[in-house]
């Protein structure tokens, strides 16, 4: 049988997480894909770095490009980051190849997914970003497979780990925002540009992935209601778990009348429902059909394993043959949404 042979760009905390999976687990996945499942080649920054595993057997590329590129290589395995540079660059140059790109990328799919999805569709290869969405909960999986029978009335979530951390130790500790962030800084939470995650936007991109999976939509990150959490005060969290509710950073998705709403912003749950009750850096996305009512998914949004786990998904069933249409059809975007703060759930 003929193997399915990865490329992997990058090698940081999730490339290795991918790297450990295909190394440890090679005869459950070639089993499971019903073909051998294997690394040719792999890219990085620095060739010496010390990674914790043994990459000898691969070929080695400082150019992602050239990774992209190499005969030996049938999928991009993106996971080097960025909405510029090598990582558009690399799966612009595999998707022009006809090769099937996987990516954890969020901010590069919500800046340039749409132009990327339709280079894809014209040279009939796939781009899967499964980890890019709430990292190892498989809930575009379970919107395109599990619940493909159903409308989908409305998506919502936790999909920002360091903002459930901060807002959920603000209230336990009873500290605040300025000094919950330096200790999400100390822990190593933040994304290098910490506005990313406080900002609202990485949330943000990762709802606009998921709303356009959702609705079957062209993905619109920029036609978003978006608030960070910089403003919650210590007193906000206390006056709302008086009157029982806790503050969570949540997107929103819904297609009303008069076309998409995507808000991402704190959002005033019940203390006592699902959302409410979710600690430190999980999420929880709750996804609502029409006929199958609301299920909640609850997990690891980030971390080596699990956003691992979420690549080696979309590699497994690029290894089935699976194809999935991505990015649907142009629709009217609600931008001007009521604020309505106070989530059902
Ligand atoms: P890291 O910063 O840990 O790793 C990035 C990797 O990219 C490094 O190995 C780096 O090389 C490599 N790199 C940088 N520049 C280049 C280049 N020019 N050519 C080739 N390689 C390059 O990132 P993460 O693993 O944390 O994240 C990867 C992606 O996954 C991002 O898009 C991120 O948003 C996404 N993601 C991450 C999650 C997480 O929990 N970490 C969760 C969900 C998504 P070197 O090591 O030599 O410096
Ligand atoms: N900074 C992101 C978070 C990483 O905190 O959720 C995972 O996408």
């Amino acid at each position: 049988t003929t193997p399915l042979r990865l490329g992997i760009a990058g090698l940081g905390t999730v490339g290795i997480g991918v790297v450990k999976i295909v190394q440890s687990h090679g005869e459950l996945l070639s089993n499971r894909a019903g073909r051998p499942v294997q690394i040719s080649a792999v890219s990085a920054r620095s060739r010496d770095k010390d990674r914790g595993v043994d990459l000898s057997s691969y070929a080695w590329e400082d150019d992602a490009v050239a990774l992209a590129k190499r005969d030996d290589v049938d999928v991009l395995v993106e996971l080097i980051g960025g909405t510029e540079g090598p990582a558009f660059d690399a799966v612009t140059a595999a998707l022009n190849e006809g090769k099937d790109v996987v990516t954890a990328n969020k901010a590069l799919l919500a800046v340039h997914g749409q132009p990327l999805a339709e280079l894809a569709e014209a040279k009939g290869c796939a781009i899967r970003f499964e980890a890019a969405v709430a990292g190892g909960i498989p809930v575009i999986k379970a919107l395109t497979e599990g619940l493909a029978g159903n409308a989908i009335n409305r998506v919502m979530g936790v999909m920002n780990g360091t903002c459930n951390y901060i807002l959920t130790r603000m209230q336990s500790a009873g500290l605040s925002y300025d000094e919950v962030f330096q200790e999400a800084s100390d822990l190593g939470y933040l994304e290098a540009d910490p506005n990313l995650d406080v900002g609202g936007i990485d949330a943000g991109h990762k709802l606009a992935l998921l709303a356009s999976i959702a609705f079957g939509t062209q993905l619109k990150f920029d036609k978003m209601e978006l608030e960070g959490i910089q403003r919650v005060t210590i007193e906000d969290i206390n006056h709302a778990a008086d009157l029982g509710f806790r503050i969570k950073l949540l997107g929103v998705a819904q297609m009303t009348g008069r076309g998409l709403e995507q808000r991402m912003s704190p959002c005033l749950v019940p203390t006592n429902s699902p959302l409410g009750q979710l600690e430190n850096a999980t999420n929880m996305v709750v996804l609502e059909g029409d006929a199958v009512g609301q299920i909640v998914l609850r997990g690891a949004g980030a971390g080596e394993g699990p956003t691992a786990s979420a690549v080696m998904g979309d590699v497994m069933d690029l290894a089935r043959g699976s194809r999935l249409p991505v990015f649907g059809q142009p629709v009217d975007m609600l931008v001007d949404a009521p604020s309505a703060r106070v989530a059902a759930p």
